[in-house]
């Protein structure tokens, strides 16, 4: 499984796993989520660094809840172990130098959609790796809200469409994939998070 992913991520800065996470931690995460909603705790979530950071809702329409390992639940843990795990592994079979990493819940409600974007500018300390679990428990083609990730060499031909569906992984280097969320036709549940170099 790593070692498909760490091909495609070479090959072409992007791979998908499905399964990722066992359908009893997508459940628990996918709960806990619907509760956190319900109790108010997930925050609008915005566009561009530092100054420049604002909640723009013709861009992005989410809202998350970033994880503090400190304070997470026996879900989120397993959860974010899974992920260092993967980092791990990815670091011994690439040379991205993955360290640190962040993480928050999203939820897209229907009509929900991410315009074309990159997850980082080229630069030290930046973002390396954008991953992304889905919690959804099922998922249609007429749902809509697909990751649309667009080609490497090619940043306007779409390369891939990825459904949401619970417990799959997407992962992509984040200063060289463009990708986008398609509007969503219906709740949209995930955990995403970066690995910084
Ligand atoms: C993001 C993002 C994609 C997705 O949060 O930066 O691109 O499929 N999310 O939720
Ligand atoms: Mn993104």
């Amino acid at each position: 499984m790593i070692e498909t992913l760490a091909e495609a991520l070479v090959e072409r800065g992007y791979g998908v796993v499905p399964d990722f996470f066992p359908p009893l931690l997508t459940a628990l995460l996918r709960t806990e989520t619907r509760d956190l909603l319900a109790e108010n705790r997930l925050r609008a979530a915005g566009v561009g660094r530092g100054g420049d950071y604002a909640v723009r809702g013709a861009v992005r329409n989410d809202r998350i809840l970033w994880l503090d390992e400190h304070s997470a639940s026996a879900a989120q843990s397993a959860a974010l172990e899974r992920l260092t795990t993967l980092r791990d592994a990815l670091n011994r079979r690439l040379f991205l130098g993955l360290r640190s990493s962040e993480c928050h819940l999203a939820a897209y409600g229907a009509g929900g959609h991410y315009d074309k974007h990159l997850d980082a500018f080229r630069g030290a300390l930046s973002r390396k790796l954008s991953f992304i679990v889905y919690l959804n428990e099922t998922w249609r083609e007429e749902d809509g809200g697909a990751l649309r990730l667009y080609d490497r060499d090619a940043p306007n031909v779409p390369a891939r469409d990825v459904w949401p569906l619970g417990g799959t992984l997407a992962c992509f280097l984040s200063e060289e994939i463009w990708h986008e969320v398609r509007p969503t036709a219906r709740e949209r549940l995930s955990l995403t998070g970066w690995f910084r170099g």
